[in-house]
């Protein structure tokens, strides 16, 4: 399973690609706001620090609108994947940047139904919101489990990409149903490498190693 970063913060971006933890970065206008910077400066800044798939939403809810903001954010680089809400004039616009050749990332996904026709308008990811759905009291990982049967009954090529991520115990649970794709903030990133055994662990070898003859 390729693992991106779900930030805009470029220190953020940096660590995790220092830890070689990542395939690629999405991005949102929440976390723009948060990062406090410019979608195309914080988009070409990422894609001189990651060499994979970099997500950069688009603003626009017409067609039209969709697509004349992706295919401006599709020239900054060719990682450049172009995130689009699952309405209808999304889905319209995804199938033209596909048709054009440029990547798209269908997001705020929360049904089979809706991840059918992103595959059908020819994403190139789709992301289920996990987290979102859990919060509501529901099972976020049962939606990913039924797009990934329903892509696998019908062998479409678009890449499931879970999104919504709040815990490593989302990121096992992606990674046992076959999900092709993880993003996650960083701090899940970190989680992920930590176990109190191996500090334990770690702990007495150093203690250890004071007693070594020298
Ligand atoms: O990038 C979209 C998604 O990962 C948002 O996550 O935590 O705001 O539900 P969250």
């Amino acid at each position: 399973m390729k693992i991106f970063i779900d930030s805009a913060d470029l220190g953020e971006i940096r660590e995790a690609n220092d830890m070689g933890a990542i395939d690629g970065v999405t991005t949102n206008p929440s976390l723009l706001a948060k990062a406090q910077v410019r979608r195309e400066t914080a988009i070409e800044q990422i894609c001189d620090i990651v060499d994979g798939p970099i997500s950069a939403e688009v603003f626009g809810t017409t067609t039209e609108t969709i697509l004349e903001e992706g295919r401006a954010l599709a020239k900054i680089h060719k990682n450049v994947v172009i995130k689009v809400p699952l309405i209808i004039d999304g889905l319209k616009a995804v199938r033209q940047l596909t048709a054009e050749g440029i990547q798209t990332n269908v997001t705020l996904c929360f049904s089979g139904n809706q991840a059918l026709l992103a595959a059908k308008a020819g994403a190139t990811f789709i992301s289920p919101f996990v987290g979102r759905l859990d919060d509501l009291g529901e099972e976020g990982m049962e939606l990913v489990e039924k797009i990934c049967t329903i892509y696998r009954n019908y062998e479409f090529a678009t890449n499931v990409l879970v999104a919504s991520v709040r815990h490593p115990v989302h990121v096992l649970q992606a990674a046992l149903i076959g999900a092709d794709v993880c993003t996650l903030p960083l701090k899940v990133i970190h989680q992920l490498a930590m176990h109190p055994m191996t500090e334990k662990g770690l702990a007495k070898f150093l203690e250890d190693a004071k007693k070594i003859p020298s």
